[in-house]
């Protein structure tokens, strides 16, 4: 595992799911990490499983679709650490009930969508490159999805927001090479956390569909997207931006007619 010691890291959605894994893992290589999340009981359950790491993990109640909660938590995250190495733009919901055609989804329900899952890389994005620059570079990685590559009926907003992770990842990246600051994403498959739960029937159900569509034969698990992104938040990937990485078992290898 890479070592992460005196690097400060961000990562919003940070408190459950693949997120909690990444929160974790950057706190065991040794990060101060601030876990952000509108989840406080499951923030006080990673402050506690945080503490036997090497680095620290602070939970911050923080809703990042909104742009004074982004500048708080990175204002925290300079007055507390000194600063802000890696943002990890991992937040994202596919609430059940936005399962429909376009023409039948509401205007509020697009709106939460993209504001939580894409308007949130912005605005992370915008408050955290500064002070990025002041340390001299930095890292950015946005959790992207098969969904913005290839789709599926009744998730407009979802996959919106997605392709356009994977786009902002693009261009990101180009705006800020110059500065050192690296970006890029990652696509998970079907990963068992409480997002992709809570959208099937049953997790015995889902577990048995995600080993019949991806060609490894299983469900994904959070700590393997993010060993995936500690790998490109680490210098060992330092040649990588503007790129992203599919994390999903070989579901994107596969044609449709296979
Ligand atoms: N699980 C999968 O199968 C899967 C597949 C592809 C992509 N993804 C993506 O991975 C990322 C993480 O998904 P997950 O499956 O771990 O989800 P999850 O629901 O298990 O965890 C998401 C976390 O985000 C928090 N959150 C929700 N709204 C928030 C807000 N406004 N501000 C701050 N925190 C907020 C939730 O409380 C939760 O702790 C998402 O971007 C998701 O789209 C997941």
């Amino acid at each position: 595992m890479p070592n992460f010691q005196d690097k400060v890291v961000i990562v919003t959605g940070g408190a459950k799911g693949i997120g909690r894994a990444i929160s974790l893992s950057f706190a065991k290589a040794g990060a101060a990490v601030l876990c952000a999340d509108v989840d406080v009981k499951a923030g006080e359950i990673i402050t506690q499983e945080g503490q036997e790491f090497a680095g620290k993990l602070v939970f911050v109640n923080a809703d990042v679709s909104k742009a004074s909660e982004c500048e708080k938590l990175v204002g925290k995250a300079v007055a507390d650490f000194g600063g802000v190495d890696i943002l990890c733009n991992n937040v994202g919901i596919q609430p059940t009930s936005s399962y429909l055609p376009a023409h039948e989804l509401s205007e509020e329900m697009w709106d939460r969508i993209i504001n939580v899952n894409l308007k949130s890389r912005f605005l992370m994005a915008k408050y955290t490159v500064p002070e990025m620059k002041k340390r001299g570079g930095g890292v950015i990685i946005n959790t992207a999805s098969v969904q913005g590559l290839q789709s599926a009926t009744g998730i407009a907003p979802y996959a919106a927001s997605k392709g356009g992770d994977l786009s902002l990842t693009r261009q990101l990246a180009l705006e800020y090479a110059k500065d050192n600051i690296r970006v890029l994403a990652v696509n998970p498959g079907t990963i068992e956390t409480p997002l992709a739960l809570e959208g099937s029937t049953s997790p015995e159900e889902l577990r048995k569909a995600a080993a019949q569509q991806h060609p490894i034969g299983r469900i994904g698990q959070p700590q393997e997207v993010a060993n995936v992104i500690l790998f490109l938040a680490s210098p060992e990937a330092s040649f990588m931006t503007g790129e992203f990485i599919n994390v999903d078992g070989g579901l994107m290898a596969k044609g449709a007619w296979a």
